[in-house]
């Protein structure tokens, strides 16, 4: 059974100089000091390490050199930085050290500054690893009602998460502070999270419905379209929520996380193991198929084409036959593929739909027709069956748009984002969509646009 990793800085065969050398830097992080051969053994063989782990090596134990405690960390463990250091300039052999697994050298006093800085990147790990609380958009919670989980707010100068709610209800007094400091975003524990996202389903159907209640539709429908917002910006702002990544993340997970949990209650079909049961482990493909299934469904939601769970379902399906051609490719870039790879590539929506057949996922006629179409273009020139306008659905259109979108939201290396009005425009001018699914979606991606007062945890209320 491996052991789980109870300190944040592992040090092995570090001599008495360099140690204190380090001592202020590591006074308020978990240190694991290794100084026996025995202790090394049992950490290759039963102590798991994280990726990103901090592990600083000298060369203070007799029985073992650096080199040999190098190479059987760097083969035990992928991601790891292994670094060496030392204040004897005699064992700084930097050409064996770099051959033997370390990824960086120190050599004191020279290099202080630098493993300061180098130690400093634990503590900014550490914070994201050992994070309590999730931010979540604010989706619709209702004051004085008993909700599953407890919500909390970020007070950035006494750098704490202050509760909101008492026993899961949240005052009325508390909800009015929220609604007027405008704040969207609020956190909740780890832990709590599957619930959040369940709640926010539920929110979200229910919404989506007519009945009898306080509310009156016309507040229920702008409730509703107000959510789908905050769940679809997130695709937008991942990167600049807040000017908070992590928080960014958060937010982008949320809106997967809750469309799934609403396909999943209207149709009872999961189909995050359905994904994993016909393609195995998922890995990148997965990434791609449950962004656009999220886009495809909150698309729907917002211009009412289709039905939210059905293209959340194609979504996921949709690239299921594009095999051999590499992820990054798109109809944005396909044109400078070789011959047969683009053969290969046109007929991945047809290959996607026999291997649901083979695999016996049933699918109604309309989920199909979607996953054979999302190429094809109302100009007659998609692939692969090059059909006319009037035969592609416009639920298929949808989905081609939010495939797009996704290539396009995308991070792009070395360029900056688009914002939604040039993605939009983008998908326009190239995919081959039809004016009227392009109108539609336009004034709700332009309106997504247009901040609703969201805040992130820089502007936080009184925890009154
Ligand atoms: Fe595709
Ligand atoms: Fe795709």
């Amino acid at each position: 059974m491996s052991q789980s990793t109870e300190f944040d800085l592992l040090m092995i065969g570090v001599d008495d100089t360099t140690s204190k050398a380090i001592q202020p830097f590591t006074s308020d992080l978990r240190v694991r000091a290794i100084t026996t051969p025995a202790e090394v053994e049992e950490l290759i063989e039963s102590i798991q390490l994280p990726p990103g782990m901090l592990v600083l090596v000298s060369s203070a134990i007799k029985e073992l050199s650096q080199f040999e405690i190098g190479q059987a960390l760097s083969s035990s463990y992928a991601g790891i930085h292994i670094n060496f250091v030392t204040s004897e300039r005699s064992t700084f052999d930097l050409t064996n050290l770099k051959k033997n697994g370390f990824t960086d050298t120190f050599l004191f006093p020279m290099d202080i500054k630098r493993i300061e800085e180098r130690i400093e990147t634990v503590k900014v790990n550490k914070l994201s690893a050992f994070k309590k609380y999730k931010a979540v958009k604010v989706v619709d919670i209702k004051s004085n009602q008993k909700l599953p989980f407890e919500v909390r707010t970020f007070l950035p100068l006494n750098n704490k998460y202050v509760k909101l709610t008492k026993d899961g209800v949240l005052s009325d007094k508390k909800a009015e502070t929220l609604k007027s400091k405008n704040i969207n975003s609020v956190f909740i524990d780890v832990r709590e999270v599957e619930a959040f996202y369940d709640f926010a389903a539920e929110q979200m159907m229910s919404l989506g419905l007519a009945g009898n209640d306080a509310v009156s539709e016309t507040e229920k429908q702008e409730q509703f379209q107000s959510n789908v917002r905050n769940l679809f910006r997130s695709f937008l702002d991942v990167s600049t929520t807040s000017g908070d990544l992590e928080q960014g993340r958060d937010l982008l997970e949320q809106s997967k996380k809750v469309v799934e949990s609403y396909v999943i209650k209207k149709t009872g079909l999961d189909l995050r193991s359905k994904f994993r049961e016909i393609l195995g482990t998922g890995g990148d493909s997965y990434s791609h198929a449950q962004s656009v299934s999220t886009i495809a469904s909150l698309l729907s939601m917002a211009t009412g084409i289709g039905k939210p769970e059905e293209v959340a379902i194609a979504g996921l399906f949709h690239d299921i036959g594009k095999q051999g051609v590499g992820d990054e490719v798109s109809v944005f870039n396909c044109a400078d593929l070789e011959p047969e790879v683009l053969a290969t590539y046109h007929g991945h929506p047809r290959l996607s739909l026999s291997i649901l057949r083979e695999k016996r996922v049933t699918l109604i006629p309309l989920i199909a027709e979607m996953i054979e179409k999302h190429h094809e273009r109302v100009d007659g020139r998609g692939f692969p069956g090059k059909v006319q306008a009037h035969k592609i659905p416009i639920e298929a259109q949808l989905l081609s748009y939010a495939d797009a979108f996704e290539h396009l939201s995308g991070p792009h290396p070395g360029m900056k984002a688009f914002t939604p009005a040039e993605i939009h425009a983008k998908i326009s001018a190239e995919v081959g969509i039809s004016i009227e699914v392009l109108s539609r979606i336009e004034k709700f991606v332009i309106s997504v646009a247009a901040p609703e007062g969201d805040q992130g945890p820089g502007k936080a209320p009184s925890a009154g």
